[in-house]
């Protein structure tokens, strides 16, 4: 049995200083682990243990931890003498803007922040801006960072949210405090895969911008249903509004160009974080000149601020070119590489489920994936939350963790596999899938 006495001890000490001792309250699971070490796709803790990880930092690790081109190439920077100056422009942010616009057709324009959250709140504001509008919607279910336009209708209990309104929109129900209401007030939460909604919405308010992951990913993998992006593209065009795709944890990792590279919809903007720099903060928006240009537009108060300290900071510049170059290199054999992986964790996961006759499923896109314990696969969140057996996916999840695999002890958080995984790894991972949920499946039965 795997105790954590030296990681307790460390977050005890931290809360001495840190509020909840830890910088985002994200990590706070049960156990609590402090990690001390990773390279490739292993994990080392505090107490010493060593875990196959499949938690990637919440999905950035895409090429597995230190990465050694990777960490020669930024290690190079720091030693070259380039720094953050901020003063005059860099040749390091216009290499990394080029290799995306040139390789991303629809990607005419690129600007860089340091983190996902900051891209979709400026991707928001451009849309504000070109349009003149302050609604904006986004999807229950959904997440896209935790500024004052997107924090809201995660995994609301639906004691909370109550039952699926259709056509029709939700409250707008906060994950944070000290959110204002004027602000609430224009931000219309609806299902995923629900145009009659959206619809609703776009006939009633000024929409600036429809603002959705192409695949929700922060509960689980939700898929879209055949049509709902095109649909989505063609109600932003008839109403006027900016569709945006938040591909934080979708871009880089399932194509080069991202879930809109896989389903052919082209949005207005994309925002980009997390894959895109294996590690390094980054986030990031692309999209059509037209629209990018309103961070330079002559007329003042049509202009958006692009401004930050540290955006284009060399490290992340240099993390993401080399990055990108490996993702490109033989014609996109790192995708064929971990579909390959997941193919094989699926196949493996699901002979592992028929064999404990679990009622569960897998939902997997390239090398992210799930487990649902409910029969079929979700189309929304009150899909979701409405079979899904929570406290059986938690228990599972810390099982593994005493067999030394690494699924995140959240109920529905996906999982990630990365390009320095092996065969092998993948191999172990399916055994111990097997082996806990048949020791789990008979302690029900027992029951
Ligand atoms: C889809 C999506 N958008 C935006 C964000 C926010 O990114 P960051 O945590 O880098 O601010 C996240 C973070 O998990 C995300 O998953």
């Amino acid at each position: 049995m795997k105790t954590h006495k030296h990681s307790e001890d460390i977050l005890a000490r931290n809360r001495r200083y840190i509020p909840g001792g830890i910088s985002s309250i994200n990590r706070l699971a049960d156990p609590v682990i402090a990690f001390e070490r990773g390279q490739g796709a292993h994990l080392w803790d505090a107490e010493g243990n060593e875990y196959i990880d499949y938690h990637g930092a919440f999905a950035p690790q895409f090429m597995g931890f230190h990465q050694p081109e990777i960490s020669a190439a930024v290690a190079g920077v720091i030693q070259s003498g380039e720094d953050l100056f901020g003063s005059g422009p860099t040749e390091l942010e216009g290499q990394l803007a080029e290799t995306v616009c040139t390789h991303i057709p629809w990607v005419e324009q690129f600007a860089v922040f340091c983190s996902g959250s900051e891209a979709t709140q400026q991707s928001i504001r451009l849309a504000r801006a070109a349009t003149g509008r302050d609604h904006i919607i986004v999807m229950q279910g959904g997440y896209n960072g935790w500024h004052n336009d997107v924090a809201c209708n995660l995994m609301t209990p639906l004691s909370v949210v109550g039952p699926r309104v259709s056509p029709g929109e939700y409250p707008f129900l906060p994950i944070s405090a000290g959110i204002p209401k004027q602000h609430q007030a224009l931000v219309h939460p609806v299902n995923y895969n629900d145009l009659d909604s959206v619809r609703y919405v776009c006939e009633r308010y000024p929409v600036a911008a429809i603002l959705t992951e192409p695949i929700l990913q922060n509960v689980g993998l939700i898929k879209p249903q055949p049509g709902y992006l095109e649909g989505l593209r063609s109600l932003a065009d008839e109403f006027g509004a900016l569709l945006i795709f938040d591909e934080v944890k979708t871009g880089f990792r399932h194509a080069f160009g991202g879930y809109a590279e896989i389903s052919g919809v082209s949005p207005d903007l994309a925002v980009y974080g997390k894959a895109i720099a294996s590690g390094y903060p980054l986030g990031a928006i692309g999209g059509r000149k037209k629209w990018m240009e309103f961070f330079i537009h002559p007329d003042p108060k049509k202009r958006v601020l692009l401004a930050g300290t540290y955006n284009g900071h060399p490290v992340p510049m240099m993390a993401a070119i080399k990055t990108l170059e490996i993702l490109q290199r033989d014609g996109g054999a790192v995708y064929r590489h971990i579909e390959r992986l997941g193919q094989q964790m699926e196949s493996g996961i699901n002979d592992a489920l028929k064999d404990a006759e679990i009622p569960a499923l897998m939902v997997r896109q390239g090398s992210a994936f799930v487990l649902y314990f409910m029969d079929h696969a979700p189309v929304d969140w009150h899909d979701l939350a409405a079979h899904h057996d929570f406290e059986f996916d938690n228990a599972f999840r810390r099982e593994m963790i005493q067999a030394g695999i690494y699924f995140f002890p959240l109920a529905t958080k996906q999982c990630s596999i990365s390009t320095a995984h092996t065969a092998e790894d993948i191999e172990r991972t399916v055994q111990a899938v097997g082996t806990t949920l048949k020791s789990m499946s008979l302690q029900q039965t027992r029951h």
